[in-house]
This record gives C-alpha cells, sequence and structure tokens, in this order.
C-alpha cells in the first residue's frame, strides 16, 4: 500500500515545455504516518503539475507500463480520485462552487484506504473562512478514513492543523525583487503564496499591482492600517450586539399576540376540511 516515487516526471509537461528544463521530484505516500501529504507554495511553483504528475504515475503503473521516474514501486490502487480545478456546468445546473462540492462528496463516499487521492485547492469558490474550514474537515475526515491523499493549498493555516499531516512546499529564491522558481518540493510548510507578484509576471497593469502591494501593506496587514479596522469593525460589531441586547427588555414589555391559523373549535369538533387539510402529507406535495 505504498507509493514511492524517485525523481518522477510529468509525462506530458516535460515534453512541451521547453522555456525551462523540467526538475524531477520524489514522492512518498503510504497508509501510515505518510497518508496525508499537504502541498504548499507560491502561484505557480509546480503544485499542480505535481499532484498530476502522481496521479499519472500511479496510473501508469496500474496498467504496467513505464512510469517516467528514475524509480517507481507502487501498489494496487482501486481507483485514483481527482478534485482539480475550477469549472461550472450551467446547464447542468452546477455552479463553480456546486461542482466542486459534488466532486468532494464522491471522493468522502467512495473512496477507500487502497484509493489515492488528488485534491488541487479546495474551498476557493467560497468565503475563505468557509473555504478554510471545509478543507480542513475534508482533510481530517481523509486522515481518519487511513485515505492516501495529496493536498494542495493556499491556506496556509493547514499546515498546523493538529493532526499528523506531512508538509511539503515548492522552493522559491528571491533575488532582489525577482523571483526565481525553483520546482523543487522541500519538507514544510510555507505562508507566502507570492500572489501578487506573479500577477505582475502575467501582465496585469502596473498601477493594479502597486494598489495590491500597497493594500497588502496597509488594509489586509494586522501590523498596518487593518489592525485598526479591524478593531473599528469589532467594536461597530459590539455596539450593534450592545443595542440589540438594550432592546430586548423593551421588547418584551410588549404583549406578545400568537394567531393560530387552524384554532380548534371551543367545543372541540374539528370539521371536514380541517381534517382533510390536517391529513395532508406535506412531504409528497410537487
Ligand atoms: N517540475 C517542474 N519542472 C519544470 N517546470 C515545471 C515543473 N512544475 C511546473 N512547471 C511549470 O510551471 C508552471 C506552473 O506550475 P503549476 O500550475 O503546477 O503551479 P501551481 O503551484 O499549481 O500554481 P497555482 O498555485 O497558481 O495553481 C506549469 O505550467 C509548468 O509549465
Ligand atoms: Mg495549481
Amino acid at each position: 500500500d505504498q507509493i514511492i516515487i524517485k525523481n518522477g516526471r510529468h509525462p506530458v509537461i516535460e515534453q512541451i515545455n521547453f522555456s525551462e528544463p523540467f526538475i524531477p521530484n520524489d514522492c512518498y505516500v503510504d497508509t501510515g504516518e505518510n497518508r496525508l501529504l499537504v502541498i504548499t507554495g507560491p502561484n505557480w511553483s509546480g503544485k499542480s503539475t505535481y499532484l498530476r504528475q502522481i496521479a499519472l504515475i500511479t496510473i501508469l503503473a496500474q496498467i504496467g507500463s513505464f512510469v517516467p521516474a528514475d524509480e517507481a514501486e507502487i501498489g494496487i490502487i482501486d481507483r485514483v480520485f481527482t478534485r482539480i480545478g475550477a469549472s461550472d456546468d450551467l446547464t447542468r445546473g452546477q455552479s463553480t462552487f456546486m461542482m466542486e462540492m459534488n466532486e468532494t462528496a464522491q471522493i468522502l463516499h467512495h473512496s477507500t484506504p487502497k484509493s489515492l487521492v488528488i485534491i488541487d485547492e479546495l474551498g476557493r469558490g467560497t468565503s475563505t473562512t468557509d473555504g478554510k474550514s471545509i478543507a480542513r474537515a475534508v482533510l481530517e475526515f481523509l486522515y481518519e478514513r487511513k485515505i492516501k491523499t495529496l493536498f494542495s493549498t493556499h491556506f496556509h493555516e493547514l499546515t498546523e492543523i493538529p493532526i499528523p499531516i506531512k508538509n511539503f512546499h515548492f522552493l522559491i529564491k528571491e533575488e532582489g525583487k525577482k523571483l526565481i522558481f525553483l520546482r523543487k518540493l522541500s519538507e514544510g510548510g510555507t505562508d507566502k503564496s507570492y500572489g501578487i507578484h506573479v500577477a505582475e509576471m502575467a501582465g496585469v497593469p502596473g498601477s493594479v499591482v502597486k494598489r495590491a502591494f500597497d493594500l497588502v501593506d496597509t488594509v489586509y496587514n494586522d501590523e498596518g492600517l487593518n489592525g485598526h479596522v479591524v478593531k473599528k469593525t469589532n467594536q461597530d460589531e459590539k455596539n450593534s450586539i450592545l443595542s440589540n441586547r438594550e432592546e430586548v427588555p423593551s421588547q418584551r414589555k410588549q404583549k406578545t399576540v400568537q394567531t393560530f391559523l387552524f384554532k380548534p373549535k371551543h367545543n372541540g369538533t374539528i370539521s371536514v376540511l380541517e381534517k382533510e387539510i390536517t391529513e395532508i402529507d406535506l412531504e409528497s406535495l410537487t
């Protein structure tokens, strides 16, 4: 029940990406201490590529094929489950988040300790708090069920949850203002995403990039303006909670009047209509 890969490569990316040499990476997964791998690292650093390469190598091994690696020892896997990317299918009533959760539900219902689960970021399509909470709950579930899982995320808090996960991250080198993506997997978690740097590299207008950096430094940085803003918001919240509480006694003073839709008759008899209504099975109404 192990997946051991030495210097594994992505069979497609290494053939088509000539702008940089393909950097191989190892993998060790089992059903014991190494069953839950959480992979963090900056945007564009190689997380998705790595997850897919492990899935592909595992599938190739199952069909008896050669695998793109120096060495590999891969046990029998009953299914490979993946939850990758963000897409929707509006014609089938699926929003992005709905689709993400449907796929997650499938994984949680059907995976076994013989399966390999690949989750490439989970909980991005909703509020950050809900997303993080769902992601953590899913990790805990998979851990308890002893399901071999590789899980990439930008929610850095997940690297510190109190279950024995194995943290890995992709290395990056900062040279002055320049970022060098080393594409090499290393042990331990990271708390940096370099999202704005990558936005700049992707050609987002300089003024927007500059504004984003300013916002990080001020509004969204605990040390900066944010501390102030948060305190203010908390205070506002407290005030509103207090004012709500203060309203309670005066509300209590009012006499509550409960109206009954089907008030029984004084003599206790029930009309035919009332009987029919009470016998309706609400669940089977269309
Ligand atoms: N091991 C590697 N060697 C060489 N190039 C790589 C390697 N891994 C990834 N790349 C290149 O880097 C690009 C970005 O990688 P990838 O999409 O896997 O990053 P990511 O960490 O998932 O980013 P994001 O957080 O934005 O999803 C790929 O399109 C690929 O061309
Ligand atoms: Mg990715």
